[in-house]
């Protein structure tokens, strides 16, 4: 059967969470968010002790991940973890953890199996380039590391957080970093994506962006 797929890609808080729910609700997709796998498989391993470099291990957990995203949550063993799995050291838990050829192996199948009708907006690092390289839009959504780090910014302080704008500028591009020069999956653009940088533009101008691409490969 051959599922419309819409995949997002890019850097750390180019919005592209927020972009592909919003173009899944449109459509009446369904969405993965393949960023929180990555953030439940090291936080599971936290959890349970296991060291984020003991590939084996962590793969293990990856595989078995007892997780399920309902109503708009996210849950591990029975816990509602969408707030924890959120947090700064687990996103950079995650970045680690992505980094295992093994871990991405574990979770490829997990991945696969959302593709299913009417349709799937996916968003990652590697949706376009290794999850589902049949995908008919390839988005590789980007804004400059200091757009990103105000906008995580404003999330945190939202929320009630504390946080500081150097810092954070600091720690987006020592993940982009990390996430592109990683070699397996690194973070780059499918040769047949379409690249948008956001810097400039808000979200309904993306997300329209993104609708105008799917249209016009039905066309
Ligand atoms: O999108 P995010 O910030 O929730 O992703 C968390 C980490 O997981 C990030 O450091 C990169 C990694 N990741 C990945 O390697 N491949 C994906 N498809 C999604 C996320």
């Amino acid at each position: 059967m051959n599922i419309p797929i819409i995949a997002i890609d890019g850097p750390s808080a180019s919005g592209k969470g927020t972009i592909a729910e919003r173009v899944a609700e449109r459509l009446g997709f369904h969405v993965l968010d393949s960023g929180a796998l990555y953030r439940l498989t090291a936080l599971y391993a936290m959890r349970k002790g296991v060291a984020l470099t003991d590939e084996a291990a962590v793969a293990a957990l990856a595989a078995s991940l007892p997780a399920e995203f309902r109503q708009g949550e996210v849950w591990l063993a029975g816990e509602n973890v969408g707030q924890a799995i959120r947090a700064e050291e687990v996103g950079e838990g995650a970045s680690k953890v992505a980094a295992l050829p093994a871990v991405r192996e574990a979770l490829l199948a997990r991945q696969r199996a959302y593709a299913q009708a009417p349709g799937l907006v996916a968003d990652g690092r590697d949706m376009g380039t290794v999850v589902f390289p049949q995908a008919q839009i390839k988005v590789f959504l980007t804004a400059s590391p200091e757009a990103r780090a105000e906008r995580r910014y404003k999330q945190l302080i939202e929320k009630g957080n504390s946080a500081n704008l150097p810092d954070l500028v600091r720690d987006m591009r020592a993940r982009d970093e990390r996430d592109t020069r990683r070699a397996v999956a690194p973070l780059k653009p499918a040769p047949d994506a379409v690249v948008l940088d956001s810097t400039a533009m808000n979200i309904d101008q993306v997300v329209e962006a993104v609708l105008e691409c799917y249209r016009a490969s039905r066309n």
